[in-house]
């Protein structure tokens, strides 16, 4: 017998029923095409949170989070984390296939001479209070690069588009390391061109003008893997933040910095930030009992940062490349931090209590990258900020997508109403 091609939905009450088409994908469950049930049926859906809703069709990222699998544009994340580099995923991400040599040199000559930010720009900086977040400065600063590139903002044309995103991801690492220098007060460093990708951040981030940077290849190493382990991953908060505005028609970076404040928040990309600052709280390995306590008690809010994933109910294979390199690069710098101590005990605690394993939580991504940021010397406010370098390859990828695919509409979801009922105005006096 073969599959069914169509799911029907009968209101009994009314009688009204939809016979509702089936789409599959290339991989993952089948979805059932609901465009019609309202005019067939008179009802909406309901699903907060979007735990049953595909939002769209994308041909970019795959996740099964049953298996812990990740594929970006088929090729599984182990595989790239171990053979790719972050600008090589960059590129697969926007363009779908794996780059030739040649190809490759002109994304990377594309990317590198667009790496500068208008000299106006630096001027924005001096109008933050001087403990501004980062994360707070980042997104206003990319809203503001559509004030400086006005007249390549057609969305329609594939050469504006293709322009606004090798300038995005030229120049978040310049932001960001600019963002980070204001609030310690160094002068902003310009790009060296010379230098990779992210080597030329650590450079921006790091050297003062008055000495030459002495830095360990392991640093660079490991943040272009951290990197690729951020690049994207499907229809995520930021990213259907980035869709939904995108879908208004507005303009790349105005998206894009839509997507940074998404990212922001702690159930998302401020968790790397919250993971640090917990497991400082927690202090010793003897206190990750009674963290685990907490964590479980429903009269408390407190929740173990890191843990957790709308998607994977097995495990996060991110978390799984972070941890063993999270030991590695701890060796490679010769850095002895407690804190890992304390993860490591959080983590074998929680994997082995009930409470965790019924809900099926598991450490995420998040988990150990904030020990790894720390050990690299980025300071705990810009580990979102990282992450939001890395997930600009991603969200300006489903921001072309989007705009690459014919009859897209704007994003406008229903409600279940829940308000008074309609009531008659009554004049002061009378209420
Ligand atoms: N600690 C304790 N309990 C938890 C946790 C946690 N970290 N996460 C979920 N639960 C419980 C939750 O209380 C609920 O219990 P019950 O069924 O008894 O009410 C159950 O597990 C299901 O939780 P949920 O909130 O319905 O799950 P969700 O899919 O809506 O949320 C999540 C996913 C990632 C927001 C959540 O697990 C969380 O808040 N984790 C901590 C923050 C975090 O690490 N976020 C980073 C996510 S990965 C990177 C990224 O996406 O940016």
């Amino acid at each position: 017998m073969s599959d069914p091609k169509t799911v029907k939905l009968v209101d009994e009450s009314s009688h009204r029923g939809s016979e509702l088409p089936l789409v599959s994908g290339t991989l993952g469950p089948a979805c059932i095409d609901i465009g019609t049930l309202y005019k067939d049926t008179g009802h909406f859906t309901y699903d907060p949170g979007y735990g049953s809703t595909a939002s769209t069709k994308s041909a970019i990222t795959y996740i099964d989070g049953d298996q812990g699998v990740l594929l970006y544009r088929g090729y599984p994340i182990e595989q790239l984390a171990e053979k790719s580099s972050f600008l090589e995923v960059a590129y697969l991400l926007l363009n779908g296939e794996l780059p030739k040599q040649d190809e490759f040199s002109a994304f990377e000559h594309d990317i590198t001479h667009h790496t500068m930010m208008h000299e106006a720009q630096k001027n924005f900086f001096q109008g933050f209070h001087h403990d501004a977040h980062p994360m707070a400065m980042l997104a206003a600063a990319v809203a503001s690069l559509s004030a400086f590139y006005h007249e390549n903002l057609d969305v329609d044309d594939p050469a504006d588009r293709k322009m606004a995103a090798i300038r995005l991801i030229a120049k978040m690492p310049t932001i960001a390391a600019a963002c980070y220098r204001y609030t310690i007060g160094w002068p902003v460093r310009y790009p060296r061109n010379n230098l990779d990708y992210v080597t030329r951040f650590l450079h921006m981030m790091f050297e003062v003008p008055s000495e030459p940077l002495q830095m360990n290849p392991v640093a660079a190493k490991a943040l272009d893997l951290l990197f690729i382990l951020h690049a994207d991953h499907e229809q995520n908060a930021s990213t259907s933040t980035v869709r939904l505005v995108g879908s208004t028609g507005a303009n790349p970076y105005a998206s894009i910095a839509a997507g940074i404040t998404a990212l922001w928040g702690p159930a998302h990309g401020g968790a790397n930030e919250a993971v640090l600052k917990q497991l400082e709280e927690i202090g010793t390995p003897d206190n990750v009992e009674k963290a685990v306590l907490r964590a479980k008690d429903k009269n408390d809010s407190f929740r173990l940062m890191g843990f957790g994933h709308r998607v994977y109910k097995n495990f996060d294979p991110r978390a799984k490349i972070i941890r063993e390199m999270c030991h590695k690069v701890l060796d490679e710098l010769g850095v002895n931090d407690p804190l890992l101590d304390v993860a490591m005990k959080l983590e074998e605690a929680a994997l082995k209590d009930d409470y965790f394993v019924e809900r099926k939580l598991y450490p995420n991504v998040d988990f150990y990258s904030g020990i790894i940021y720390k050990a690299l010397g980025i300071p705990a406010e810009m580990f979102t900020v990282m992450f939001a370098i890395a997930r600009t390859a991603g969200w300006i990828a489903h921001w072309i997508e989007q705009h690459e695919t014919p009859g897209s509409r704007i994003g406008r979801p229903r409600q279940v109403y829940t308000g008074a009922d309609v009531r008659d105005y009554l004049p002061t006096g009378k209420r």
